[in-house]
């Protein structure tokens, strides 16, 4: 029986991946070379120092792990402010209908998401109060594909895995949600999210029944 969901963030509440690629594309600027939208898919899921690493290699910059984490830091103060003028509109459609219908039908809800910055972006599209817990990325100390962060979301739900449905829109989030025994959903192309349980392209018209009815779960 599904008894939970665990959310990702970035790419299935809420659109924040061009505002990361905005502010890493100004840092890749600043350094002497660009890089492209096709690119910035690889970079969805993975977390601040891993994406900077990516960056810079594509770049063919070589940089000390200080200077790393300054501009790691310079970066993020950009994301922070292009993210501080996020409003309610700008929640991906049909997200909230279905959080509210969760909430109707007794389900407990968290947030799995590897930015330090969720707690802020909820705060700022006014979903804080529908999450039950919140694993951000300064509670996990291992990144996606391993299973720490909707684990932990899992525990501080009270649930197993079995009984959790995590919703992905990175590879490498479904890689997670199936290494630690999820049920997973992936929100976008079934092209690249094709090895999770369910694949949706995002969450209008989509239902908690829709769900259930698609998953080989015992009600
Ligand atoms: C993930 C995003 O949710 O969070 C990544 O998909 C991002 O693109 C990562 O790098 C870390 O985010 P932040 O806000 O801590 O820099
Ligand atoms: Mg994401």
């Amino acid at each position: 029986m599904i008894k939970g969901c665990i959310f990702d963030l970035d790419g299935v509440i809420v659109d924040t991946a061009k505002y990361h690629f905005q502010a890493w594309r100004r840092l890749a600027n600043e350094l002497g070379f660009d890089f492209t939208e096709e690119e910035n898919e690889k970079l969805k899921g993975v977390s601040r120092v891993e994406s900077l690493k990516l960056i810079l290699s594509w770049g063919g910059v070589e940089k000390s792990p200080e200077e790393q984490a300054e501009l790691a830091a310079r970066k993020n103060e950009w994301y922070v402010e292009l993210i501080s003028n996020m409003t309610p509109e700008e929640i991906l459609p049909g997200v909230k209908e279905f959080l509210d219908e969760l909430k109707l039908e007794g389900i407990k809800i968290a947030l799995g998401s590897a930015s330090k910055n969720a707690p802020a972006i909820l705060e700022r599209v006014e979903l804080t109060a529908y999450f039950d817990a919140i694993i951000d990325g300064t509670k996990t100390t291992r990144s996606k594909p391993d299973p720490q962060v909707f684990q932990l979301g899992a525990e501080a739900l009270g649930l197993q895995p079995s009984e959790t449905v995590v919703f992905e829109d990175a590879p490498k989030g479904i890689d997670a949600a199936l290494n630690g025994g999820f049920w997973a959903v992936g929100v976008g192309d079934p092209a690249n999210l094709g090895h999770a349980h369910l694949v949706i392209p995002g969450f209008k018209d989509f239902t908690f029944d829709k769900l259930i009815a698609a998953l080989p779960v015992k009600s």
